[in-house]
């Protein structure tokens, strides 16, 4: 039913569109986040992204969070494709620098949508190589697509690009930037996980103690998830960082998390914390200077790790051996699960800055 901007389905009627999204791990349901809104989604929120570029976390409020995430639900638990809500759109991924699932989860999403997709899977094979600059290349994107994603290991590409470029452009992470999608999909796992933390007045049962393991400054996906957790006041009990480094907030988050309501603590000892922690976001990989590098190797995740019974752990993954493989099989994987629900939540964002939010409104006919 379609009721002003807001959509509402029967979900009980629904079934996910796909029965199996990840071979090992936690599954995780889209419909229990939809009947906590009582089935409804409001789109009125998500039509201000329409014609928008998404370079950054901040861009978010909370609630925006929440309407991509109970769209990316309502994407998940129903087939959508005979809609065809992309249909006659071109994505164009523009990826500079190595990816596995953000460059193919974003053209999973558009083509399983009808979109068609132009692809670089590698910046070496565009004018680049001959010395081309990326003002350039953005000239030559307004007349071939609709929007822009691009990965790039300058954290200033996004400048750079957008010097010619009008067409809306999604940052799939920029050098140690931002990764803002990463952090999106993060919370879209976590809501899937305990729709209770989508509430304004989350019970105070269903609060979290979120430990993040890694250097936020150096590593985009954990800054940007840090960034966007600071949104969920009241569902974030407190957070706590565990980092090797002396300073591994960065400048970036210094003032929002001085800002924020929730508490935020800083360790050095893995132990110290790991058994109060309720979700542990974990990476290893920086991007610093212009190479990978592993920062906070020493802590390492496995089995027989002292976590809570019902701890979750999330990776934005590629791993190393931070994350031992030996949690693959157990309830404590919410990673692969996390990495999979990344094609729906991209899907919501693509129908929504491509403006075609109207479109879902004939899965509730
Ligand atoms: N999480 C993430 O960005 O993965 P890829 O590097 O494979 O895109």
């Amino acid at each position: 039913m379609v009721n002003g901007t807001t959509i509402e389905i029967d979900t009980t009627e629904a079934t996910p569109a796909r029965e199996q999204t990840n071979s090992k791990g936690l599954e995780l349901d889209p419909r229990p986040l939809l009947n906590a809104a009582d089935g409804q989604v409001d789109i009125e929120r998500l039509e201000k992204l329409s014609g928008q570029s998404v370079l950054h976390p901040k861009q978010f409020d909370r609630q925006t969070v929440v309407d991509l995430c109970r769209t990316a639900a309502l994407l998940e638990a129903t087939n959508v494709e005979p809609i065809k809500p992309l249909d006659g759109k071109i994505a164009i991924t523009a990826f500079f620098e190595a990816s596995t699932r953000t460059r193919l989860s974003f053209e999973s999403a558009a083509l399983r949508l009808d979109g068609k997709v132009l692809s670089v899977p590698d910046g070496r094979v565009t004018g680049m190589a001959k010395g081309e600059s990326l003002a350039d290349i953005g000239e030559m994107f307004n007349t071939y697509g609709d929007v822009v994603i691009m990965r790039h290991p300058d954290t200033n590409s996004v400048n750079e690009i957008r010097r010619n470029l009008d067409l809306p452009l999604i940052n799939a992470g920029n050098g140690s930037g931002q990764h803002p999608t990463q952090a999106l999909l993060d919370w879209y796992a976590l809501l899937k996980w305990r729709p209770a933390l989508a509430s304004a007045n989350c019970p105070e049962s269903q609060r979290i103690h979120l430990g993040i393991v890694g250097t936020p400054g150096s590593m985009r996906a954990v800054k940007s998830f840090l960034g966007l957790s600071l949104l969920f006041v009241g569902a974030v009990d407190r957070i706590t960082i565990v980092s090797e480094m002396a300073d591994p907030v960065g400048l970036d988050l210094e003032s929002a998390i001085e800002d924020c309501a929730v508490p935020v603590a800083v360790t050095n000892d893995v132990q110290e914390v790991l058994s109060s922690l309720d979700v542990i976001y974990i990476n290893s990989i920086a991007f610093l200077g212009d190479s990978y590098r592993e920062l906070d190797s020493r802590f390492k995740l496995r089995a027989d790790s002292s976590l809570k019974p019902d701890a979750v752990i999330m990776h934005p993954l590629a791993r190393r051996d931070e994350l031992d493989t030996s949690l693959d099989a157990t309830t404590h994987n919410m990673y692969f699960a996390q990495a999979a629900g990344a094609v729906f939540l991209r899907q919501a964002l693509l129908i929504a800055v491509l403006g075609r939010l109207d479109k879902l409104a004939q899965i509730a006919e």
